[in-house]
């Protein structure tokens, strides 16, 4: 674990929560620039592509889950430069995820994190490449000797992001996102449904972001174990607060359309329980995701400030 005794324990024992966010955001945007430039340089590709996957990952974006990989990995004695290939992989996984979620055939949309979306500034082939490119990115930038010396810990990265993101995970989560809007009231939402939506539509890559400092560190099962139930439960909350932005919030503070899922008749907590309900689920949650991180003491207060965060975000 990082002493708070060393200069680097100090300077993040001294910083606010909102500061930490902002410095793991520069940091994984710097990480993500130089790999592209590396990996990806326009010149080695259709310039169009190399534009569009740089629109769909760069400028933008709360960095949340970069932000967790650097900080669980902190928590097993891994500094910021060591985690950041994994911060920037799973960033570029979840910027795709997003890239392909906007299209006119999944949610349709024109606006995220303030800008056009990738299909809207470009067109649909362009965005479902751009989100192929970056998906296969991030899993060159994992097999890289610069992501760990360790080449079975660069294995287990892999496999463990493979999985969160596939038919197990992300991708399998938003099928039953969608298949959810064709549900009629007889074959509607139920907790349980929604729950196990959401830990792999969104859980998924939130736990690996858990996950990945214990992997990266060689730490004990037992441990990658704690911190995939903290990400579980983290992961769960940040979808309910999404979707109660999505009710509540304004597209200047999101920096996307609001008031959609209702009309598309997505399958929310909201939905099902109405507002009220969501958000005590949330402070439940919060509650949860802390007494998770008991085990690990002080150094635990940045991840447990996390989880405050997420039940009050309002972005
Ligand atoms: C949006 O994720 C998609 C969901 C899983 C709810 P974020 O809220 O993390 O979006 P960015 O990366 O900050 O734009
Ligand atoms: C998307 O969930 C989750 C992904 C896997 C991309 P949403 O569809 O609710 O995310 P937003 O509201 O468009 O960001
Ligand atoms: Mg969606
Ligand atoms: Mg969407
Ligand atoms: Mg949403």
């Amino acid at each position: 674990m990082v002493s708070t005794f060393t200069s680097q324990g100090l300077i993040r024992t001294l910083m606010t929560f909102t500061q930490k966010l902002g410095r793991a955001a520069a940091a994984t945007e710097a990480r993500l620039t130089k790999l592209l430039d590396e990996l990806a340089p326009p010149e080695q590709t259709s310039s169009r592509l190399a534009a569009a996957i740089r629109h769909a990952v760069l400028g933008g974006g709360k960095r949340f889950r970069p932000f967790l990989v650097i900080e669980s990995a902190a928590l097993f004695g891994i500094c910021e430069d060591e985690a950041l290939n994994t911060a920037a992989a799973l960033e570029c996984l979840h910027c795709y995820s997003l890239a392909h979620d906007d299209l006119p055939a999944m949610d349709n949309d024109t606006m995220r994190r303030g800008q056009p979306t990738v299909w809207h500034a470009y067109d649909e082939w362009t965005a479902i490449l751009a989100g192929d490119g970056l998906l296969t990115f991030a899993f060159e930038i994992l097999a890289q000797p610069e992501t760990h010396a360790d080449a079975a810990i660069r294995l287990a990265l892999i496999g463990e992001l493979a999985s969160a993101s596939g038919a197990r995970g992300m991708v399998g989560g938003q099928a039953l996102d969608l298949e959810a809007e064709k549900i009629d009231e007889s074959g509607a939402a139920t907790l349980q449904s929604i729950r196990s939506l959401q830990s792999m539509k969104t859980g998924a890559l939130i736990r690996f972001a858990c996950a990945s400092g214990p992997i990266l560190a060689g730490a004990r099962a037992a441990d990658c174990e704690r911190m995939k139930s903290f990400g579980d439960v983290l992961g769960f909350a940040f979808q309910i607060a999404d979707d109660l932005l999505d009710v509540e919030g304004t597209p200047e503070e999101v920096g996307k359309a609001v008031a959609k899922d209702a009309d598309a008749g997505k399958a929310t907590l909201v939905s099902l329980m109405g507002l009220e309900a969501a958000r005590l689920q949330l402070a439940e949650l919060e509650r949860e995701a802390i007494a998770l991180l008991k085990p690990f003491g002080a150094q635990g207060v940045t991840l447990a400030q996390a989880a405050s965060f997420v039940v009050n975000r309002r972005n």
